[in-house]
This record gives C-alpha cells, sequence and structure tokens, in this order.
C-alpha cells in the first residue's frame, strides 16, 4: 500500500505523528551488535511507507553511554558506534527526500564527566572559572565530608560526588552526568551555537530533556517537601532561556517539543507561550490507567490547559523510559508506576495487545500530535532481561529494586528467519532479544492484515487522508458507562469500548477502522475501538 504524502505546511508539527527512533535499538548497519545511523537508513523506506511526518532520534552524539547517550561528550560529533556527522547529514536529507522531517534530543541540564568541559573542571581545581560552569561546592560538615545539600537524585541515590581535591559537583541523574550552571553566559551561549548547528544541518526540530530542570536555586538550599518551593523543577529563569531558543528557531522554522513532567496544569502551559516552545509532551496521559472515565477527564484536562496558549496537545503511549503498551495494559493495575515499573506484575498479553489496539486509535485521533516509539507499531510486550546482561543505570541505582529501563529497549525484530531476527547482518545484539520474538518480526506482520504493524500503517493512512483527523475541536458524544465517544470535524466519530460489556454504535456511521472485529450483532466488544464517519 502506498504512503499517502505528508503535508508540507509551515505549522505540519501542530498535527504530525512523530515516530521515537532508539538508534541503539533501530537496525544494525554494520554487524556489531548496535544500532547505528547506516541501519536507520536502509531501514527509511519502511517509516515512509508507516506514514510518521517525522522522526525524533534519542541522542546520537559523541558519549560514553553510561545513560544511553544521554551523557553527550560532544554535541557536534556523532558516536563512532552509530557513524559519522556525514552520515547524519546524509540521513537528514534523504529522509527530507521520503517527506520525514528529523528531530534531534538536546540534554541541557547535563554533559557528560568526559566532556572537555568537565575534565578542564577537574584538571583547573576550586575556584578556577572553568568550575563555575557546573555546580562545585565545598562539602558540609567537620572536614567537608558531607554533601552541600540534600536534594535527592532523579535516579535514586545521591546528587552529590566528591573529588580528589574535596569539592563535591551536583549532578541530579548519575555521577558521569554533572549538572551544568545556567546562570553562567558560556552555558547559554554554547547550547545556542549547538543549536543552530544542528538546524544549519537541516533539523526540523529538537526535543528538549528534561526541560524543566536546568536552572537552579542560586543558593541551591536543601529542600523541605510541602514547604519550599522546589529548588530545582521548573524555575522561573527558564522561560527566559526557551524564549531565546524560541527566537533562534524561528530563524530556521525550527520547532520544539520540550520533555516538561510537571502535575501543575498552569505551570505546564507556561513552556508553552507563543514566544516559547511549540509543544511540551503530555505524560499525563500516559500515567494514565485504562479507566473511561479517567481517561476522558486527562483528554479535557489537556486541552482545557493547552487553549489558553493556543499550543496543539501531544499524545504519547510509550518511549524509552517507560514500560511498554502492551505490557502496561494487560496487568490489573494499567497505571504506569515510575518508581518500580510494577517489576513482576502478573500481565496478560492478549488482553493488552487488544487494549493498546485501542489506544492507538484513541491517541490518533486526538486532537494534536501524536509519538510513536519504535516497536509500540510491532505490539512489542516489555522484555525481561536477564540480571546479568542490565545496563541501564537506573537499576543499579536503585539497589536492584528498579528493573531499570532496558526491557523496552530491546533491538527490533525485522525479519522472523534471520539472526536476531534481522536487526543487524550478524553479531549478538546489545541487548538479549526474547526466544519468542519471531511472531513480532516486520515480515511477518506486514503479511497479516490483522497485524498490530497493519493496523498502525491503515490508521497513519487514514489520519493523513480523511478530513478531520490532527489538530481542531473534538466533542464528546453521549455514550454508556465506560465507553469514550466523540467526534470530530468532518463527522468523524471515535468510539472506545473500555467497559465488559459490548457497546451499540452510533447508527448510520460508515466504519473506516476499526482494531478488532464487532460482535455478530454488529455490537463493539470490551477492550475495542472504531472510527466511523457520520
Ligand atoms: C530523560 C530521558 O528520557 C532519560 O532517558 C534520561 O535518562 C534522563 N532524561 C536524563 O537525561
Amino acid at each position: 500500500m502506498a504512503a499517502v504524502p505528508s503535508s508540507r505546511t509551515a505549522d505540519w508539527w501542530r498535527d504530525a505523528a512523530i515516530y521515537q527512533v532508539y538508534p541503539r535499538s533501530f537496525a544494525d548497519g554494520d554487524g556489531d551488535g548496535t544500532g547505528d545511523l547506516a541501519g536507520v537508513r536502509t531501514r527509511l523506506p519502511y517509516l515512509a511507507e508507516l506514514g510518521v511526518d517525522a522522526v525524533w532520534f534519542t541522542p546520537w552524539y559523541l558519549s560514553p553511554l553510561v545513560d544511553g547517550g544521554y551523557d553527550v561528550a560532544d554535541y557536534r560529533t556523532i558516536d563512532p558506534a552509530f557513524g559519522t556527522l556525514e552520515e547524519a547529514e546524509k540521513l537528514i536529507s534523504e529522509a527530507a527526500d521520503l517527506g520525514i522531517r528529523v528531530i534531534i534530543d538536546i540534554v541541557p541540564n547535563h554533559v557528560s564527566d568526559q566532556h572537555a568541559w568537565f575534565q578542564a573542571a577537574l584538571a583547573a581545581g576550586p575556584g578556577s572559572p572553568e568550575r563555575e560552569l557546573f555546580h562545585f561546592r565545598p562539602g558540609r560538615g567537620e572536614h567537608g565530608e558531607l554533601p552541600p545539600n540534600d536534594w535527592p537524585s532523579q535516579f535514586a541515590g545521591t546528587t552529590w560526588t566528591r573529588v580528589p581535591d574535596g569539592e563535591w559537583y551536583l549532578h541530579l541523574f548519575t555521577p558521569e552526568q554533572p549538572d551544568l550552571n545556567w546562570a553562567h553566559p558560556a552555558v547559554r551561549r554554547e547550547h545556542e551555537d549547538v543549536l543552530r548547528f544542528w538546524f544549519e544541518r537541516g533539523v526540523a526540530g529538537v526535543r528538549i530533556d528534561s526541560a524543566a530542570l536546568p536552572a537552579k536555586h542560586p543558593q541551591l538550599p536543601d529542600f523541605v517537601e510541602g514547604v519550599d518551593p522546589h529548588p530545582y523543577i521548573d524555575q522561573d529563569e527558564l522561560h527566559d532561556i526557551y524564549r531565546s531558543w524560541r527566537a533562534l528557531a524561528d530563524e530556521y522554522g525550527g520547532v520544539f517539543v520540550g520533555e516538561v513532567w510537571l502535575p501543575d496544569a498552569e505551570r505546564f502551559a507556561r513552556y508553552l507561550r507563543p514566544d516559547e516552545l511549540h509543544t511540551a509532551f503530555n505524560f499525563n496521559f500516559l500515567a494514565c490507567p485504562w479507566d473511561a472515565g479517567r481517561l476522558r477527564r486527562t483528554i479535557d484536562d489537556t486541552l482545557a490547559e493547552h487553549a489558553p496558549v493556543g499550543a496543539p496537545a501531544t499524545w504519547v503511549l510509550c518511549n524509552h523510559d517507560v514500560t511498554r503498551t502492551v505490557t502496561r495494559y494487560g496487568r490489573a493495575d494499567t497505571a504506569f508506576d515510575f518508581a518500580t515499573k510494577a517489576f513482576g506484575t502478573p500481565t496478560d498479553p492478549a488482553l493488552g495487545t487488544r487494549r493498546a489496539r485501542a489506544a492507538a486509535l484513541l491517541t490518533l485521533a486526538l486532537p494534536g500530535s501524536v509519538y510513536l516509539y519504535q516497536g509500540e507499531e510491532l505490539g512489542l510486550p516489555e522484555a525481561e532481561i536477564p540480571l546479568t546482561r542490565i545496563q541501564d543505570p537506573m537499576h543499579f541505582r536503585s539497589g536492584g529494586i528498579d528493573p531499570g529501563r532496558d526491557g523496552c529497549r530491546v533491538p527490533l525484530p525485522w525479519t522472523a528467519d534471520a539472526p536476531a531476527y534481522g536487526f543487524g547482518p550478524a553479531g549478538e545484539p546489545w541487548l538479549p532479544q526474547p526466544d519468542d520474538w519471531a511472531r513480532y518480526a516486520v515480515d511477518r506482520q506486514s503479511a497479516r492484515p490483522d497485524s498490530m504493524l497493519s493496523l498502525y500503517r491503515t490508521a497513519l493512512r487514514l489520519r493523513r487522508s480523511v478530513a478531520g483527523f490532527g489538530d481542531g475541536p473534538m466533542s464528546w458524544l453521549p455514550a454508556a458507562d465506560g465507553v469514550l465517544a466523540f467526534t470530530r470535524p468532518h463527522g468523524l466519530i471515535c468510539v472506545v469500548n473500555l467497559a465488559d460489556r459490548p457497546a451499540e454504535l452510533p447508527a448510520h456511521g460508515q466504519l473506516l477502522l476499526s482494531s478488532g472485529p464487532l460482535d455478530a450483532d454488529g455490537r463493539l466488544p470490551s477492550d475495542t475501538a472504531v472510527w466511523l464517519r457520520a
């Protein structure tokens, strides 16, 4: 089936379908067991056929890969494990030829401890201008043996590490990811240069990692939960930074998507004012259990918080940090648990798959843009990684309580009967693939009209070719308990049945697509969704 070309308008981002590539696990071109840009380039036709408008690459820069590339040693160099800058440029232009835009990932909060700035800061010693680019402080206690403050890490454990000369440095994530000092003008200048560097190479957008974290309270005070304003989340100075980034992006027609996890809707929306970020991830939807009432409230709240600033919502069901959708939706408690990912909780893959199919139609019918994480279109479940093969620092820093995020980062299966399911020409993949993954392989799913891949291909094609999807209004229709039904422009209707009994469908609707078969009476079974045209 030929893909419908994407629209090429300036505000493409308001309703784009964006595919997230985790380069290490997408496709391995050189056979060393690690995915790379050569692998991505050979698979661009797959992405075009799938029908996505843009691809977001998680970091591909020079990195010791302590945190999967979110520890950047040099923003202007591609990590040799992934390829070269020249290949990245070719990839950007080949993708553009297929109508696919490229979004890169920038990590302003921290760099790798191997970054030249941090190495220089270590060498230069206390009181040096090099140390001012980071947060170096003397310790507390009689001999400076205690950390300078009590901030908890985003990854469990301490946020401070002591260097041999006695000073401590701040890292909200691992010790290999020292936090930059955003009060320093050189830090701002450098990031603006990096943005220009990539916009000049043709990237269409930038995802901003941990976008609410880079600015810190200047005194780095202790934090008393529930009493003090937070000393490092959502500081007001960030808005000034993002305003200047926006002015810069506007010169190139580039767009931003911020990774902003904030419980307060009003504070969240401030990042989306017209002169700041274009979009931000909406994680409340991802974290919402499979429950009609809760989903409806989350959708309403999301649209209500975006409306005053005129920004489109984004919808995300999964990414490289969370348990895969099929596994999550197959559990009795389907809410996402960031702390432990409900490790060991039994899951029913058939139920999870049915719900994930219905959730795909729900998500793709909502107003705004949609993110798909590689393998979501294949219905991959979370993989269990043997303890000896786990790589994610989150696992080690939690003292082994958190299984970490490797289970959603396993190399993709492309060909059922090839070694490593066709992930690469040879070689053992950097994370083991489960023994029963042949059935998820792209070649097998392509041949089956009822596969998850076929559902996504059809849904994305309809989303592009049928008027009414994407940006624009939606209104709820009256529906039975546990059923979500809403209209979009041009008579489009989406109905999702989350109840445990079949639901009647509106009369006279023309069926465009359904996530599973209707019952013998033409009713919509549990955990099934349809698109209709009135
Ligand atoms: C969010 C990223 O998505 C995650 O993978 C990473 O570990 C942290 N930010 C730190 O950069």
